[in-house]
């Protein structure tokens, strides 16, 4: 069993809305998909409830439980993935998943700002010593040079993932349970989870299912 969180001490870089459409397309390739939502403000729980296909597994863990709730799921065989989606405030809780990470995902938006405010995100990550990838979220199709020059500033700090577009298929299919594969199958959203999702299992596959 894998373990992927998603964190950024950012607000909206995009945690919630990559993990859900990650989960789908990880789901639809065949692993056996556990979602855990520690942000309180439970938004993929919320998108979780929607869903009408019971591919993915929602488990809502309860503070402070997260540690026990991992160690008796690696016994269950039937989980290949977990992936947490954490709030964009760290404590405690964000800690417990990021030290069980596998893998985290670190969303940032195209911006200076964004850029600048990774910073502290990774320096727990990296206290903690766990792998990561940057996903640049929100770019602009029409402006890859901009795109290039922001991947070429993230890889700086560490590895980067293939980007995602600012597409109005992230918002339908947060509003409707579905994820951008789901909803426009052959569409460029679906193409970029797919291509973020072979990175990430890529990126784990030195951890056995
Ligand atoms: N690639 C995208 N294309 C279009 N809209 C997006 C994209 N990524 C995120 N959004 C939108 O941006 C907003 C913030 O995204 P999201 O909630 O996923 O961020 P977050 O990091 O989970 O935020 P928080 O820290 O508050 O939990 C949402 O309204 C979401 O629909
Ligand atoms: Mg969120």
């Amino acid at each position: 069993m894998r373990i992927l969180v998603l964190a950024s001490q950012k607000g909206g870089s995009g945690k919630t809305t990559i993990a859900a459409s990650l989960a789908v397309a990880a789901a639809q390739s065949g692993e056996r998909i556990v979602v855990v939502d520690l942000d309180p403000q439970g938004s993929l729980a919320e998108w979780g409830q929607l869903r009408e296909v019971k591919d993915i597994v929602f488990r809502s863990v309860p503070p402070g439980k997260l540690d026990e709730w991992i160690t008796a799921t690696r016994k269950v065989e039937k989980v290949d993935l977990v992936i947490i989606d954490t709030a964009g405030t760290f404590g405690k809780e964000v800690d417990t998943a990021l030290r069980h990470a596998d893998l985290c995902l670190v969303p940032v938006r195209p911006s200076a700002f964004d850029l600048r405010a990774a910073g502290p995100t990774v320096e727990r990550i990296r206290v903690l010593d766990r792998d990561f990838g940057f996903v640049l979220n929100g770019t602009n199709p029409v402006t890859p040079a901009r795109t290039a020059d922001a991947v070429a500033a993230l890889e700086v700090g560490g590895a980067v993932a293939p980007p995602i577009a600012d597409r109005t298929d992230f918002r339908d299919a947060a509003a409707t349970g579905l994820g951008v594969t789901e909803i426009t199958p052959n569409g460029k959203a679906a193409s970029e989870i797919k291509a973020l999702w072979s990175w990430v299992a890529e990126r784990m596959k030195g951890t056995p299912k």
